[in-house]
């Protein structure tokens, strides 16, 4: 996946906007969606976030405060320095956090725990939990006719192929596989669930 998704980073947002490969694509209703979980992310509370996965910075740009935007991928964090230029970047593992416990008042997380298969997820959520109290998750929404887990053929302008692991998710999969959470976005084409801590741990 990292390997893929650095040499996406230039035609990354292609995605969001409907453009370039993505522009045959049939969405019923995308871009007011795309625009509906831009103004859900802008109206997180501010607070010292950590996003991880940030990619080209397409949704960190809209959270307010101190916002730190992890990625792995230099050609990511790259687009993402013009599109959010008030993150402070780094480039990081994230399933290493290279943070002490606590930094962070919540963990964002945008379409990057679906990608997790089952080793990793556990990584990820065991290192979200020691860098914050709250852990936000926007992942694709599972709808009619696709199947909630899957391995994708990809291909990007260049002409290579890839193959990727996507999960889709009901708010209510994605709040248990958290812990236990809030569902704070629903839509077709994506969710956001929240996950406290305390929640988290008493769930299991
Ligand atoms: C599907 S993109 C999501 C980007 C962005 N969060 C969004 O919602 O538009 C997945 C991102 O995860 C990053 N990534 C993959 N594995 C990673 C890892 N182990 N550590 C940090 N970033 C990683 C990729 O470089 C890519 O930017």
């Amino acid at each position: 996946m990292k390997a893929y998704y650095d040499q996406r980073a230039p035609e990354y947002d292609d995605w969001y906007h409907g453009t370039g490969m993505h522009a045959s694509i049939e969405r019923p209703g995308w871009h007011e969606e795309v625009a509906r979980l831009t103004r859900f992310v802008g109206g997180l509370s501010p607070g010292r976030t950590l996003d991880v996965a940030c990619g080209t910075g397409f949704l960190t740009r809209h959270l307010h405060g101190e916002v730190v935007a992890l990625d792995h991928s230099p050609s990511m964090l790259r687009v993402a320095a013009e599109r959010a230029p008030l993150a402070e970047l780094r480039q990081a593992d994230a399933l290493a956090l290279p943070f002490e416990d606590e930094s962070f008042d919540r963990v964002f997380t945008a379409h990057f725990y679906g990608h997790l298969e089952p080793p990793e997820r556990a990584k990820f959520l065991a290192e979200a939990r020691r860098v914050a109290a709250e852990l936000v998750v926007i992942d694709a929404a599972l709808h009619e006719g696709v199947d909630a887990e899957q391995w994708q053929p990809r291909k990007l302008l260049d002409g290579s192929r890839h193959v990727v692991y996507k999960r889709y998710f009901s708010p209510a999969v994605l709040a248990e596989e958290l812990g236990g959470g809030t569902t704070l976005f629903s839509g077709s084409w994506f969710v956001a669930v929240s996950a406290r801590n305390d929640s988290a741990l008493s769930g299991g």
